[in-house]
């Protein structure tokens, strides 16, 4: 087993490693990896490589799931899942998802072949940001049977459907069912970087987070409708611009959001048409994101952005058509889980912060059918989804070290024996 000494050895390998899987992206310039595009193959062929070398079995599910499974020490013994998404927003950094799925490596390689009374599978997520689809946690919603037929059919920027990308990746939608976590699943465990200065605005060193609940989100997108017109002939109280329609509306809502508490509001995406210098737009479309720790606040303020919208294309003549994207109400995780991972970093001489997650996880999805939990690195300048985003090698050793001090205590817990016998 690991000692203090050499986490660290193997903490440069989990960022070296992070770096690597950087590499496999849809854009020369920077790192994009969306749901099943090539360079996920190619991220689903290293991984399994490591997977396979510590006989953790690797396969693809049929919703493009990377699933390793490192048995118990009993046959059909429960399993403790681990794991993260393997997809990146656009321009992303190197850790967002893939640390926790590497993570998940490392501590199966740690165990250096020894048996739990518990088997561990690691799961790389397909879809968890929602960028090629508009849709996110695609492959965690498989692991809860909700990857419905009105997901399949959705459809991306070139018209490609769901079902299509699935087949396209050389596996069958038809057999998405099979899929679906079993009744064997124990719990849900997630390594994530907190993409936040909480944790670093402490001023404690080595602190890692303990999360005790991920935020509701509300994703929308609006478009606005004008008149297309001439920018030389046609007077300002002429115009219908739907360009100015929508930058008043920002406005608007990034006023409101810093004035509810705890409230955070984004519009992320604006695309105009016809998109020329010289042409008022006739449409804006832009997207919305609004999250807080409450889901009832979550909806309220979602609600006064809607009637702020209907009120300002009223008044300016615009059109107005408006598509829920995503309502995600706040999920708690699991108390007990929350309290053993807390014991295990006070155990590795760390300090422990239980907070509420902003960023939204595969964990909240999972939580709906499994006992779950997050444990957060700090991200030195709370940096995130961008190419700036890092993690301190010391902290990835103490997150190492608090993983394998809680599979210690969950492997003697009488709590977990408990859910074991009950799995
Ligand atoms: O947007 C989020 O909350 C996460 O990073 N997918
Ligand atoms: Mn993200
Ligand atoms: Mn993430």
């Amino acid at each position: 087993m690991l000692r203090p000494g050499n986490t660290i050895i193997h903490a440069q390998q989990i960022i070296a490693r992070c770096k690597r899987l950087a590499g496999f992206s849809e854009d020369q310039d920077g790192l994009r990896r969306t749901f099943l595009s090539p360079p996920m193959q190619e991220c689903h062929r290293e991984i399994s490589q490591w997977l396979n070398d510590l006989g953790a079995e690797a396969s693809v599910d049929a919703a493009g799931n990377l699933r390793g499974f490192y048995p118990g020490a009993e046959e059909n013994s429960p399993k403790l899942l681990i794991g993260s998404h393997l997809d990146t927003v656009p321009n992303a950094g190197a850790y967002d998802g893939v640390l926790g799925v590497v993570i998940a490596v490392a501590l199966l390689e740690a165990l250096q072949g020894r048996r739990l009374p518990f088997g561990i599978e690691v799961v790389g997520f397909s879809e968890e940001e929602g960028v090629r689809f508009g849709t996110p946690f695609l492959g965690s919603r498989a692991l809860i049977g909700q990857l419905d037929e009105e997901l399949l059919n959705l459809r991306d920027a070139e018209g490609v459907t769901m079902r299509q990308a699935i087949r396209n990746f050389g596996l069958d939608p038809l057999r998405i069912p099979s899929a679906a976590m079993k009744s064997d699943a124990l719990a849900y465990l997630e390594f994530h970087i907190e993409q936040g200065p909480v944790l670093e605005s402490l001023g404690l060193p080595q602190t890692l987070g303990v999360v005790e609940a991920i935020a509701a989100q509300r994703r929308m997108e609006f478009e606005f409708f004008g008149c297309t017109n001439h920018a030389g002939t046609t007077p300002m109280n002429l115009r219908r611009d739907a360009i100015a329609g929508a930058a008043e509306w920002i406005v608007e809502v990034e006023r409101t959001a810093k004035n509810v508490r705890g409230a955070v509001a984004t519009v992320g995406q604006i695309v105009a048409k016809p998109g020329a210098v010289n042409v008022i737009a006739g449409s804006a479309r832009v997207t919305l994101d609004v999250r807080h720790g409450s889901g009832d606040t979550c909806t309220q303020v979602t609600h006064t952005f809607v009637q702020l919208a209907e009120e300002i294309a009223q008044r300016r003549g615009l059109k107005l058509r408006r598509k829920e994207l995503l309502a995600q109400r706040a999920i708690k995780m699991d108390a007990f889980l929350v309290e053993q991972i807390e014991e295990a970093i006070r155990n590795v001489g760390c300090h422990p912060h239980r907070m509420v997650s902003g960023a939204g996880h595969d964990a909240m999805i999972l939580a709906e059918k499994v006992p779950t939990a997050i444990i957060f690195l700090p991200s030195p300048g709370g940096t995130s989804h961008d190419p700036a985003e890092s993690v301190r090698t010391e902290d990835v050793a103490k997150a190492l070290e608090c993983g394998l001090q809680l599979l210690e205590q969950l492997s003697n817990s009488s709590e977990f024996q408990k859910r074991m016998c009950r799995a």
